[in-house]
């Protein structure tokens, strides 16, 4: 027989007493658990431009850190005066800056089986393999493309120098090489770290009026004035192979298999 109803004590539908604790219980819980994501996603929403901000603080402090460590280019930098550095990476092939490629992880990594294996005819510098995406620097001045700085590397006397040459911002003008790694003999083929000589490079020039490739190191000092001088160094005395190694490495990385495509681009007046 069915209960009465004043015995059990519920209308139907309605919680009992015993019932009503556990699912109040339930609905704090619930709303605490929407205020905490709101209060969440309000202060994702209202922090992420700061987050950002630093962000791009951090990683512009690292690029500055980076190219004062360049020998040479804090100087290059101090020199031009208010210049705003970027780290950007270029694809080789078709000379495009590739924003959606991180330089800084870039230059971070350094594993050297990957990239293009160079056939030997085509690789005079004795560089290897070439990456496909590689990372630059740009400096500007009032948003005008002043210096860019390109990673450069190939084979020496004692093992692969690797440095940077900074050209002005017409793709043409050389404005400083530096090499900050290397294994050449000290007072020989180290010479290459020596400012005295590095001087020697500032101002020439790539290419002749016709477009050929002309920037080289030679056994004699070209007169002064003479054509020839807008184009090439006295190479290190002594040190025929070193010498011979940045002559190769530089005309290569100016080069079609190097950042040639790009070079290209802004000597045509493209913006980087
Ligand atoms: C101990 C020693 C260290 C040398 N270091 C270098 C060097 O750093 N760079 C270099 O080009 N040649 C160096 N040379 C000289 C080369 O062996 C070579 O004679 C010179 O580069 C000329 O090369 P070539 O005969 O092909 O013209 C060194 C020679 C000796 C004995």
């Amino acid at each position: 027989m069915a209960e009465p109803l004043a015995q059990s004590g519920a209308v139907a539908g309605t919680p009992t007493p015993g019932e009503v604790g556990p699912i109040r219980t339930v609905l704090v819980a619930l709303a605490v658990c929407g205020v905490c994501a709101l209060v969440l996603t309000g202060s994702v929403v209202l922090l992420r431009p700061y987050q950002l901000e630093n962000q791009r603080g951090s990683s512009e402090a690292r690029v500055h850190e980076l190219v004062a460590s360049l020998p040479g280019v804090s100087e290059l930098v101090a020199e031009i005066g208010g210049a705003e550095l970027e780290l950007r990476t270029v694809e080789l092939r078709t000379g495009h800056l590739a924003p959606s490629v991180d330089a800084m992880t870039l230059l971070d990594r350094s594993d050297a089986s990957e990239g293009r294996l160079l056939p030997p005819d085509r690789d005079p510098a004795g560089v290897g393999r070439v990456p496909r995406y590689a990372p630059i620097y740009l400096l500007r001045r009032n948003g005008t493309l002043h210096t860019v700085i390109l990673p450069v590397s190939g084979r020496g006397y004692g093992g692969t120098l690797r440095g940077h040459l900074a050209l002005a911002g017409d793709g043409e003008t050389v404005r400083g090489i530096n090499f900050d790694e290397h294994r050449e003999t000290p007072g020989v083929g180290a010479e290459i770290e020596n400012p005295q000589w590095q001087a020697l490079w500032r101002g020439k020039r790539l290419h002749d009026a016709t477009g050929a490739l002309r920037i080289r190191t030679v056994e004699r000092a070209p007169a002064p004035g003479s054509p020839e001088a807008a184009y090439e160094v006295q190479g290190i005395s002594g040190a025929t192979r070193t010498s011979r190694g940045v002559t190769e490495l530089l005309r290569f990385w100016v080069g079609p298999d190097g950042f040639g495509p790009f070079l290209a681009r802004l000597r045509a007046g493209e913006k980087a």
